[in-house]
């Protein structure tokens, strides 16, 4: 079992998903012996389990049933271990679409957390991609280790365990896209920047439009002359303004029209992302939210 690839058979040692209802799920490690409790009774492990295919519906002792499923990304966040808040599946969506994350890219996120984001972004890059995943807090990165581990993932991710305000990443040069979820995250923008691909003579990194994606950094102004017939088409439309900056535009809300700052000035974030010449730094999906994303 491993929650990037699909397997028709429960196994020892595999962690499933038990299916009690919509709003009723929890994930159980499957081994030899063991049994677990559910509201219509006990599932024993070697009987109901293993061997049986991912998707069965398993009778408890009481008579009551339930589903077992194979995990998803999506699955584990609604049943994962709470240690921190947590990113859930609508946003993980929107932020590993504006990340445009694919097979094999490289991610760097911080904070790891309770791994939710991590085991989403790990699907999207297998089988070739990785993701460098930092966390300051001991346990936290020690639970995610071990986790990333049981789910057959460990390959894809190296967890460090360090103040990614202070130590960055721990790479450079290698990221397609970060992703902060931090209280601060305009503290660690240079390390951000640091950690993204480095482009061509033209596409100097960092300091064209594109945020934190490696491979949207055309030359700013500074560069010359943008090379338009050079970029990769996912930059070239990504220069069109977006819709909502638009909306912005046409119809400026009152206390905007009066204020000479921009709305996305008054968040610190972006002042400081511009500061460090990244002009579209993608924030978290909260602050997203409140700028009028
Ligand atoms: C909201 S949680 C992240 C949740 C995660 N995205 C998820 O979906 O499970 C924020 C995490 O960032 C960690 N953190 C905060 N500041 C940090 C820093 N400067 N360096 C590394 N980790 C940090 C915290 O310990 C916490 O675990």
């Amino acid at each position: 079992m491993s929650f990037v690839e699909y397997s028709d058979l429960i196994r020892d040692g595999d962690v499933a998903i038990v299916y009690l209802g919509h709003e009723s799920m929890m994930h159980v490690k499957v081994k030899q012996g063991a049994q677990t409790q559910t509201r219509y009774g006990v599932i024993r492990h070697s009987s109901d389990l293993i061997g049986r295919r991912y998707g069965s519906k398993v009778t408890c002792s009481k008579g009551g049933w339930v589903y077992v499923l194979h995990p998803t990304p999506e699955l584990w966040t609604v049943t994962l271990p709470h240690r921190t808040q947590i990113l859930y599946t609508t946003d993980i969506a929107t932020i590993t679409m504006m990340l445009e994350l694919k097979p094999g890219c490289v991610v760097c996120e911080s904070g790891t957390g309770s791994g939710s984001l991590s085991h989403a972004i790990l699907r999207s890059v297998a089988p070739t991609g990785h993701l460098h995943t930092v966390e300051f807090h001991q346990q936290r990165a020690e639970k995610a280790a071990e986790e990333f581990k049981e789910h057959g993932v460990d390959g894809l991710v190296t967890v460090r365990n360090q103040d990614v305000c202070k130590d960055g990443f721990g790479v450079s040069g290698v990221a397609d896209a970060v992703f902060l979820d931090i209280p601060s995250p305009w503290e660690a923008v240079r390390h951000a920047k640091a950690a993204m691909k480095r482009q061509g003579p033209e596409d100097v990194r960092g300091v064209g439009r594109g945020g934190l994606r490696g491979d949207q950094h055309p030359g700013g102004p500074a560069e010359g002359p943008r090379r338009a017939d050079r970029l990769p088409a996912a930059a070239r439309l990504r220069r069109r303004p977006l819709r909502s900056d638009r909306r912005r535009r046409c119809r400026p809300h009152r206390d905007q029209a009066s204020d000479p700052r921009r709305l996305e000035d008054h968040h610190p974030a972006q002042r400081d992302a511009r500061s460090h010449g990244v002009p579209d730094l993608r924030l978290q999906t909260q602050d997203l939210k409140s700028s009028g994303f």
